[in-house]
């Protein structure tokens, strides 16, 4: 016998960046953030766990990414997000003896995304928030989102906001055990049609440094990472979501412009310095302040990767990509439309 679920989760692109942990274990950021949850049509993780009780004698856990196995046990993140969902199952196995004690039995993790992992394209963030998702379905865990978000913040910060789709808040909160530090929905993906999203893929290679390697560097070494976490972001944050609600484009775009380029200037502020953004990245920025002269009309935003992702209303989206491939003629732009969603079952 054994028990199954498949689940897909989405990727989402932070408007306020996530940047700096001040607990690396509990993955507790230094500032609070914000993100826009995007489609799963083109871009999601797709989970599928296998509990049963033959698998012990199977060598226990096992996990295959993309289709290669990698070890679980030097996955220490894999491991609490594993490790905190079976404590659940098991206490209400307790409080409920009729339910199977499937929580000691070891599991057959495939997760797979259909788009390069680690080229800074959140691939972290919607395979961790995959991995709780689908564990939560397994064990029939009565847990919401936001209590979710919270396992998922062990696996990587960014995946706590890939498990709502729309707009969607990291509050960092205070405690050091991390209790109040979980995303929440700052408006769902239908608030707002009208904003669409293009991803400009300029390179899949594989990223130079890591998120977490690199964001370690910063709050260790740079001073402006300090003004931005105490002066910038609590501010930021009230007007981003602010100008969300209100719909006001041209607000939304200013703010998330504005956050990308301190996320990089820290980075460049890190010692030594971290650079992300490559030619072709820094083109496309002036292309789009270019194309921005005459009033806002579109917003770009780099998370750690040379790829540039532009927010914008729909009816500027085909002007904005012919624009663009008139400049890049042969790269790939991957046109990203509609903004959906939670994470899903698959049946
Ligand atoms: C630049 O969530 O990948 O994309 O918590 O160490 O796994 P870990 O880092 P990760 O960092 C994402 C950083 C970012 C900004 C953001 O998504 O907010």
């Amino acid at each position: 016998t054994f028990f199954e679920a498949t689940c897909t989760a989405p990727v989402n692109i932070a408007v306020v960046k996530y940047w700096g942990k001040r607990d690396t274990t509990l993955i507790l950021p230094t500032n609070s953030s914000l993100s826009v949850t995007l489609s799963q049509d083109q871009l999601h993780s797709k989970t599928t766990i296998r509990a049963s009780a033959d698998f012990e004698a199977q060598g226990g856990d096992r996990l295959w990414l993309n289709g290669i196995e990698e070890s679980i046990q030097s996955n220490k993140r894999l491991v609490a997000c594993l490790r905190e969902t079976r404590a659940q199952r098991k206490a209400m196995e307790q409080a409920d003896p009729a339910l199977p004690k499937i929580h000691s039995w070891a599991v057959h993790i495939c997760s797979e995304n259909n788009f390069p992992t680690a080229a800074g394209l959140a691939s972290s963030a919607s395979g961790y928030a995959c991995l709780v998702y689908t564990l939560a379905k397994l064990y029939q865990l009565p847990l919401n989102a936001s209590d979710l978000s919270m396992v998922a913040r062990q696996g990587s910060g960014s995946a706590c906001r890939s498990l709502f789709g729309g707009f969607v808040a990291w509050e960092m909160g205070t405690r050091d055990d991390g209790l109040d530090s979980r995303a929440v929905q700052i408006a769902p993906e239908t608030h707002w049609p009208d904003l669409q999203a293009l991803i400009c893929v300029v390179s899949d290679a594989k990223k130079g440094t890591s998120s977490t390697e690199g964001m370690q560097h910063t709050v260790k070494t740079s001073p402006l990472l300090q003004h931005r976490i105490k002066e910038v972001v609590p501010q930021r944050m009230k007007d981003m979501i602010a100008a969300i609600h209100a719909k006001d484009f041209p607000r939304f775009a200013e703010l998330t412009m504005q956050d990308s380029n301190q996320f990089h200037a820290v980075c460049l502020d890190t010692y030594p310095p971290i650079f992300y953004m490559n030619d072709i990245s820094r083109a496309i920025i002036r292309i789009i302040t270019e194309y921005n002269r005459t009033g806002i009309k579109a917003a770009y935003t780099y998370d750690a990767g040379p790829n540039a992702v532009i927010y914008a209303p729909k009816e500027n989206m085909p002007e904005i990509y012919a624009l663009l491939n008139h400049y890049f003629p042969g790269a790939v732009f991957d046109d990203q439309l509609g903004l959906r969603n939670d994470p899903r079952a698959v049946a």
